[in-house]
């Protein structure tokens, strides 16, 4: 089953919207199996952001990334890599549809409140990234025969 990496950004937690950001996912039909509070050191922000590397905002990324906690997440589901990014909506929030979490709560590109992998093999690096094996639980949802015919 398809898995994908999501972090609540240090802007998301500050401003409360953790249960509203896991209840978006829970309520669309995802599987949540991986879950941490966390100080992020520079190290992994950097890693996490590489791709960026040589752009402008990279140095104020990983520090806003590391300056006050995020929560760190990996949710499961057919599609869910592609659909998460469709939940989340466009990297500036003041573009991002409403109905999106962007869109519905952000309106500044650099406090945009998460992220989402943006393709499946990048959310197979994230995730080895951020999780170890045991900090992740395959579980059966009951629910599930009320999701997918
Ligand atoms: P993310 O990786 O955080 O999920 O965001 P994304 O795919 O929508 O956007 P991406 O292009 O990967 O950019 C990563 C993050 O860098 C910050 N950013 N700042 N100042 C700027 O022009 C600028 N552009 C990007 C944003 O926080 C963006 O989410
Ligand atoms: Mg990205």
């Amino acid at each position: 089953m398809e898995r994908t990496f999501i972090m609540i950004k240090p802007d998301g937690v500050q401003r409360r919207l953790v249960g509203e950001v896991i209840g978006r996912f829970e309520a669309k039909g995802f599987t949540l199996v991986g879950l941490k509070l966390m100080s992020v050191s520079k190290e992994l922000a950097e890693e996490h952001y590489d791709v960026h590397k040589e752009r402008p905002f990279f140095g104020s990324l990983v520090e806003f990334i590391c300056s006050s906690p995020v929560v760190a997440m990996v949710w499961e589901g057919e599609g869910v890599v592609a659909s998460a990014r469709k939940l989340i909506g466009a990297t500036n929030p003041l573009s991002a549809e409403p109905g999106t979490i962007r869109g519905d709560f952000g309106v500044s590109v650099g406090r945009n409140l998460i992220h989402g992998s943006d393709a499946i093999e990048t959310a197979q690096r994230e995730i080895s990234l951020w999780f170890n094996d045991k900090e992740l639980s395959s579980w059966n949802p009951t629910v599930k025969t009320w999701l997918y015919e």
